[in-house]
């Protein structure tokens, strides 16, 4: 039985990608190591969490005898690199906690696995590191990030990140760890925290407050559906070229605006409300320190050389996601009181 760990487990795209790696994979055994900060929540994985491959640990990646004893525990055959901390609002505000966790946390498990694995053949194992698009920097009204665009992060997030995947291939370029990267662009789905702008809209649409648009609302992201985040991850897992980066995006270029209205739309429809009536909600507010302009992704790398392409339209995203919500109140209810700290706080309470 081969052993994977995954990192950060227990977060939006975490949960969705253990989901995915425990049910199809049953061969694998899949050790999920969390820290469960407020943005993680294991009540994100409890329809699998009984599954015989499935194991939680928590702890902080920055806790070198802790991620050196589970090497030693599961003698790991690869690794998938996804704790961070990952709210850019958070990063202005609190900055050191972004270089803690997502520079030294990083190069703590690059560190453990280097030594761990010094004994195994290259083709053997594997240390995949998840990062950003936000690590280029900011586009004008033209042009695509592609993976030899230059690095030029501009929020303490962005330049924790754009620090951590420098690591990664200085461990690959120095010591030969077998790395892959990947930059992805903005996701969305259920079990999003709702500090990002889709969960926090459709959240403050149900609860009638206002929507909070930063500046004019002109700002353009480009969003995939988490699942097929999800996706690309496991075939750049499987097939990517060791050393590469991989660029990964939806092809959904939207202004924040945009995506707020269609938000108000579709939920006065699948909440049975007068047409306008979420809408009359939206408030620009004071613009976010230094925000970027635009993102957008070319991923025709990671289309031509490993076939892979996202398989949910716009549409159809936003309509699962805003069902998914709508649908899961509790849900939004206990994340937003921190409730569920204190639920699984005691469950694994003497871990
Ligand atoms: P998230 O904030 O929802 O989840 C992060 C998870 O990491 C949480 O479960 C948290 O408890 C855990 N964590 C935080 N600090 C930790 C630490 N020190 N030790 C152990 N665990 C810790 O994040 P997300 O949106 O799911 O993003 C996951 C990864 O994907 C991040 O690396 C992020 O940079 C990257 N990414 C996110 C997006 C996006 O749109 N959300 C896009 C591209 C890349
Ligand atoms: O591009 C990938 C990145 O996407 C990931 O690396 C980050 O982890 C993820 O958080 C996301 O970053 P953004 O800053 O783009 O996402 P966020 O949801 O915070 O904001 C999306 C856009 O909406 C951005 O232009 C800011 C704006 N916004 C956000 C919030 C929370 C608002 O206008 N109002 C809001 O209340």
């Amino acid at each position: 039985m081969k052993t994977i760990l995954i990192t950060g487990g227990a977060g939006f795209i975490g949960s969705h990608l253990v989901r995915h790696w425990v049910q199809k994979y049953p061969e694998t055994k899949v050790v999920n190591l969390d820290k469960l900060t407020y943005a993680g929540n294991l009540e994100n994985l409890k329809d699998v969490e009984h599954l015989p491959n499935y194991v939680f640990e928590k702890g902080d990646i920055i806790d070198a005898s802790l991620i050196s004893g589970l090497f030693e525990k599961y003698n790991f055959d690869g690794v998938i690199h996804l704790a961070a901390e990952s709210h850019v609002d958070r990063s202005i505000s609190s900055p050191l906690d972004f270089i803690k966790t997502n520079i030294v946390g990083t190069a703590n498990l690059l560190n453990v696995a280097r030594d761990a694995w010094k004994e195994r053949a290259t083709g053997d194992v594997r240390f995949y590191h998840v990062s950003t698009d936000e690590v280029y920097g900011s586009l004008g009204a033209t042009g695509l990030f592609s993976e030899t665009t230059p690095y030029s992060p501009r929020s303490p997030y962005s330049a924790s990140k754009a620090s951590s995947d420098h690591l990664v291939r200085a461990y690959h370029h120095t010591y030969g760890l077998p790395v892959v990267i990947s930059n992805c662009s903005n996701n969305y789905g259920g079990y999003q925290f709702p500090e990002k702008l889709i969960p926090l809209i459709i959240h403050n649409i149900r609860n009638n407050k206002p929507l909070p648009v930063y500046g004019k609302g002109e700002n353009v992201r480009d969003w995939l559906y988490v699942g097929d985040h999800v996706q690309a991850i496991d075939i750049i897992f499987h097939k990517g070229t060791i050393g590469e980066t991989y660029n990964v995006g939806g092809n959904n270029e939207k202004q924040n605006i945009e995506i707020v209205r269609l938000l108000c739309r579709i939920a006065d429809r699948k909440l049975g409300r007068e047409e306008g009536s979420a809408e009359r909600l939206i408030t620009f507010v004071k613009d976010r320190a230094g925000h970027d302009l635009r993102y957008a992704i070319d991923s025709s790398k990671l289309q031509h050389e490993l076939g892979w392409k996202p398989s949910v339209t716009f549409e159809q995203g936003m309509e699962l996601t805003v069902d998914w919500y709508l649908n899961n109140g509790e849900w939004l209810s206990r994340v937003t009181s921190g409730d569920y700290q204190s639920y699984y706080e005691q469950m694994y309470s003497g871990r």
